[in-house]
């Protein structure tokens, strides 16, 4: 394999350049939002300077306008593996999910059964529990097994009953990392009839979606976590999306993929989309891979993940020299590729927020929380109202970053103890 790119990668997002007040900048809150490359900004900024515009006119900025959302569709198409009508965008994951739940439970009974995971993020969850009690339907929620991280497919066997209709799954953590086995478990509730909806939101930054491999019915990610701008993006299987009933105005588009974006979209927004998209292709070919732009999405993925588990591997080893500090996910490197780089611990006698708050002082940029993983600080016995420390690698970071990072938190655990 080349070389992994890291400077010339480094150098196309202006974030990561060195700052004129010279303060530190460490960007571990990836999981929350990652930044944004040059090519983003310039592509937004292009569209709202120069081709804004509402869709459907004559004129040529109306017809640029439509361009823009028609490359934004194909370039998700490839990123995602699937066509470009089977891609919905919307203003982000957990709206795109409302949104979604309510058309899918138009078809459900009193009595029907949906599936959550106690691994999943909120925006997973509390759409199919709000339906639930909208329509009378039952609530079943999936642990994960603690010793592999990842939910199990004898587990799901058995929480699926004759009413069970749809079963909400998340593809990768966003507090312990863990990757679950998305192909297995889409096999096990297909066998059963159940639809599946798969929140691919952390997977995403870090992995090759294939939508057509896992075989699921809905997908659905956030570009502000790929480098992209604030949208969320949904695949539906087409079969799928043509039995839906969309909650739409009677005289808009009733197209596919378009009579699920309800009015006036964010064009500019979709501009930095296909940026992002093409962002991944910019490091594909450099890192030599030719063809097609989903060619070299895939080879960008192989080089990233690689690089990224180094780090990962760097930081959970000096995470776990400090004394009481317990790591909630996989550690073990022979496992490392069933789990993204986002690393989540606790400290016995320190809250995460007291570490956080002193990280977040010196430029390291973290999380103290639940992060929204309601379910999985209570499956573990977490205290919500502290939650973990969160650090989430992305591509962009360095091996110095991490020696810092560790660095950091080994003092700053040993100066809060000493009091
Ligand atoms: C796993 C996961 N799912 C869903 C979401 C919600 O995404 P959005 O902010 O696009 O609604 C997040 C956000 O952090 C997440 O990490």
């Amino acid at each position: 394999m080349t070389v992994f790119p890291l400077e010339a990668l480094r150098r196309r997002f202006p974030s990561l350049a060195a700052t004129d007040d010279g303060l530190r900048r460490i960007y571990l809150d990836n999981p929350a939002g990652t930044q944004v490359p040059q090519t983003v900004a310039d592509a937004i900024c292009d569209a709202i300077l120069h081709r804004n515009a509402n869709l459907g006119g004559g004129f040529p900025t109306s017809q640029a306008a439509g361009n823009i959302i028609e490359r934004g569709h194909a370039a998700m198409a490839d990123f995602l593996g699937c066509d470009a009508d089977e891609v919905v965008i919307g203003p982000n994951m957990t709206t795109l999910t409302y949104r979604f739940s309510r058309m899918i439970g138009r078809g459900l009974k009193p009595g029907d059964e949906i599936i959550v995971t106690q691994m999943d993020h909120e925006g997973n969850v509390s759409p199919w529990l709000q339906l639930a009690d909208d329509l009378g339907l039952v609530i079943r929620k999936l642990p994960f097994s603690t010793e592999s991280w990842q939910i199990e497919a004898t587990a799901l066997e058995a929480a699926i009953t004759d009413r069970t209709k749809v079963l909400a799954l998340n593809y990768s953590s966003n507090l312990t990392g863990s990757i679950n086995e998305v192909a297995k478990l889409v096999a096990v509730a297909k066998a059963a009839g159940v639809l599946t909806y798969v929140d691919a939101v952390q997977f995403a930054p870090h992995g090759l979606c294939d939508v057509r491999a896992l075989d699921c019915d809905f997908l659905v990610c956030s570009a502000y976590k790929f480098f992209g701008p604030h949208l969320g993006v949904l695949y539906g299987r087409r079969a799928v999306l043509e039995t839906l009933n969309a909650y739409k105005c009677r005289c808009s588009d009733n197209t596919l993929p378009y009579r699920f974006e309800t009015g006036t979209p964010q064009i500019e927004l979709v501009a930095g989309l296909e940026a992002a998209v093409d962002h991944f292709a910019w490091l594909g070919a450099e890192t030599g891979q030719g063809g097609s732009r989903r060619e070299k999405i895939a080879a960008a993925y192989a080089h990233s993940i690689a690089h990224e588990n180094t780090l990962c591997g760097d930081l959970v080893d000096g995470l776990l020299q400090i004394d009481g500090l317990t790591i909630h996910g996989i550690t073990g490197k022979e496992r490392f590729s069933a789990r993204v780089p986002t690393v989540s611990f606790t400290l016995s006698d320190i809250t995460p927020q007291e570490l956080v708050a002193r990280l977040n002082e010196e430029g390291i940029f973290c999380w103290a929380g639940h992060n929204y993983a309601w379910e999985v600080v209570h499956q573990l016995g977490i205290d919500p109202a502290h939650g973990v420390v969160r650090i989430g690698i992305a591509g962009y970071n360095t091996a110095g970053e991490i020696a810092e990072t560790v660095e950091a938190v080994q003092r700053n655990a040993r100066m809060l103890r000493q009091g």
